[in-house]
């Protein structure tokens, strides 16, 4: 039996007009992912990744083209069906992190499920939960910024996890870390995809990292100019298991805090 793809794009284009200028930004993009895949999507700067990651989660319409939904074009859906199917489906991660400076760690998480009318207890147990087995149980009454680089992107994956969304987006997650907290980062996607079922799109633009993937898109000037199969992806992958699953991680950051602890405690 043909699989569905989870997305799909069909010749998908997308036109930017500035005063008089039109760019073409993409040009005829056609792509399928399946449940359960890594994908990896690689490229010169200002070749389109962002744009085809927006387009896939609904954020920017295509000029002309079609985003398909296991099997449901989006076009078709009204706004309140995108906001869910961005909200509860998909969840995103920014090379920024985007976290709400104001809002405790554990409000961060628990953000995505306020507009659900999940009660605030059950939001909170969510949060503290998946924040405890991304070993960041200490700092859930902090604030984002008393927390390193590395942490606060574990707080946004926290937060693209709290609804249990199928297919993690991640738009350069690693791009202002430093490399060891950037390996942490991969480790976790690794883990999401392989213990917890969840499908992965990433951009990146470290090389070291394609191996991570099943399947490479690189792309150039607004088209897929090469496609790479790295591995098969496990079949039966519709299912996918919740984070809770996981065991508790550990972290080069906690190593870290763990060291200053003893110091000062010294
Ligand atoms: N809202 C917009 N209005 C006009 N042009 C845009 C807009 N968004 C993106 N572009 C243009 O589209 C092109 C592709 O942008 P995109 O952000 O998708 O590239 P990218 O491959 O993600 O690059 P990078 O690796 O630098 O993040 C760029 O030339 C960019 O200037
Ligand atoms: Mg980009």
């Amino acid at each position: 039996m043909a699989r569905t793809p989870v997305i799909e794009l069909k010749n998908v284009t997308k036109k930017y007009v500035l005063g008089t200028n039109e760019i073409d930004v993409l040009k005829g993009v056609s792509l399928e992912i399946f449940a359960g895949e890594y994908i990896i999507f690689f490229g010169p700067s200002g070749s389109g990744k962002s744009t085809i990651l927006n387009t896939l989660c609904g954020l920017e319409p295509p000029t002309t083209g079609e985003v398909i939904v296991r099997g449901d074009n989006i076009a078709k859906y009204n706004e309140k069906e995108l906001a869910k199917y961005r909200r509860d489906k998909i969840g995103i991660v920014f090379q920024q992190f985007n976290l709400i400076k104001s809002f405790k760690v554990w409000e961060n998480v628990a953000f995505p499920l306020s507009s659900d009318g999940v009660p605030i207890r059950r939001r909170k147990d969510r949060a503290l939960k998946i924040l405890s087995i991304l070993g960041l149980e200490k700092m859930a009454f902090r604030r984002p910024m008393e927390l390193s680089g590395g942490q606060q992107q574990r707080v946004a994956i926290a937060r693209a996890l709290a609804t249990n969304a199928w297919i993690i987006i991640a738009d350069e997650p690693t791009g202002n870390l430093d490399s060891r907290s950037a390996d942490d980062v991969m480790t976790i996607f690794r883990l999401l995809n392989q213990k917890s079922r969840r499908t992965v799109i990433m951009v990146t633009h470290n090389p070291d990292y394609l191996k991570e993937a099943d399947r490479v898109y690189y792309v150039r000037d607004g088209l897929i100019a090469k496609e790479e199969r790295k591995r098969h992806t496990s079949e039966s992958f519709d299912e996918v298991k919740d984070i809770e699953d996981l065991k508790s991680l550990v972290f080069h950051d906690d190593a870290r805090d763990e060291k200053k602890d003893k110091k000062k405690k010294k």
